[in-house]
């Protein structure tokens, strides 16, 4: 297999997750630069003995560099999608690709012309959980599915900040679970109806997002699917989807620590969910990236697409405008 030369733009949160995957698990892949421009992330960088940029003009202007993974902000994911895809270097990059829809199509394009690839971060694709209802569903074990239920309730809001910046809660967040309808059920959503409601954090209704959303997509072929999204959850990070069919139904848990219960006189007790996503998807994570080095070394189709960004995008749209309009929307009428 080839050896290819990496580099990561952004070392925050996200980027550390897949920079020590990288790292530790991919001997095969050298990651050869990280370009941030935090002090903070400097120090980080260079203790771990790294190659370090403050901008990402180092990444586009090294030729031996093969590939780019884009955690920055969202803001620059487009700009750098292009740059990237320009210098003929391979792209994975967080989601989402941006917040308008002008701009995802225009950089779908850029990358297309540029005949590299592009990955979206829908870590949730790989995740073993999902993985496994997805496949029962295309072996036919539940029969035709029906309804897909999927609960998506972060532990806590995040601040104010970053909400404002965020896109809201369909682009910021529902966005993965657009994804996974769509991925689970294997067709495109034609109609979305939501409502969306500020029940946990008046600051979240001033900056102009919601906090808690119920959206029932509609597919083609009239089959359902039915999203629950809070920013807060007392007891943790609570994620679970459930699929409904002619012939049965298989559903998924959340992940917990460990699988104690504690019995006493007051109940039966055990822990709470693992918090957040750093810790859930953990595996997902280093499937994502595994899945794009393999696509870029042996050649083979990459597991998620531009395509799969605009048609989440789309759908989050969708719902916006239903929360607004205060009826159902045509996935078609966002153009
Ligand atoms: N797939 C997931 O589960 C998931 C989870 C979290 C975040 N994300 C996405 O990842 C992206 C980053 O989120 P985060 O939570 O890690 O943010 P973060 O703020 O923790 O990290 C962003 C990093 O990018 C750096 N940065 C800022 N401008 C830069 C530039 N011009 N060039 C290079 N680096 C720059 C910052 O200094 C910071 O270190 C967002 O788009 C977010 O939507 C995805």
């Amino acid at each position: 297999m080839k050896r290819i030369k990496v580099a990561v733009a952004g070392a925050g949160r996200i980027g550390k997750i897949h920079i020590e995957n990288i790292f530790e698990r991919f001997p095969r892949v050298e990651l050869a630069l990280v370009a941030d421009q935090s002090p903070e992330a400097e120090t980080y960088i260079k203790g771990k003995g790294l190659n370090y940029a403050n901008g990402f003009d180092a990444i586009v202007g090294n030729s031996e560099i093969d590939a780019v993974i884009i955690c920055s902000p969202t803001d620059t994911h487009a700009n750098f999608v292009e740059q990237a895809a320009k210098a003929g270097k391979h792209i994975f990059c967080e989601k989402p690709l941006d917040l308008s829809l002008d701009q995802v199509v225009k950089t779908l394009q850029v990358v297309e012309e540029s005949k590299v690839k592009l990955m979206l971060g829908f870590n949730r694709r790989f995740d073993p959980n999902f993985l496994k209802i997805k496949s029962m569903v295309a072996d036919g074990k539940i029969g035709d599915p029906q309804i897909l239920k999927i609960t998506s309730r972060d532990p806590g809001p995040p601040p104010v900040s970053y909400v404002k910046v965020s896109g809201g809660l369909f682009m910021d967040m529902a966005i993965h679970d657009f994804d996974m309808a769509r991925y689970i059920m294997g067709k495109e959503v034609v109609e979305v109806y939501a409502r969306g409601a500020v029940l946990v954090d008046k600051a979240i209704g001033e900056a102009g997002d919601i906090d808690t959303a119920l959206t029932t997509l509609t597919f083609a072929d009239g089959t359902m699917a039915n999203i629950d999204n809070c920013r807060k959850a007392v007891y943790g990070y609570d994620q679970r989807l459930e699929a409904f069919g002619s012939k049965g139904m298989v559903k998924v848990d959340n992940n917990f620590p460990d699988n104690h219960q504690y019995y006493s006189d007051a109940g039966v007790h055990g822990s709470l969910p693992l918090n957040f996503f750093l810790e859930r998807y953990t595996t997902s994570y280093l499937n994502e990236m595994n899945a794009f080095f393999q696509s870029i070394q042996n050649g083979s189709d990459l597991p998620v697409t531009g395509n799969d960004a605009l048609e989440a995008m789309k759908i989050a749209l969708a719902a916006l405008k239903s929360v607004k309009e205060n009826r159902p929307v045509k996935v078609e009428e966002i153009v």
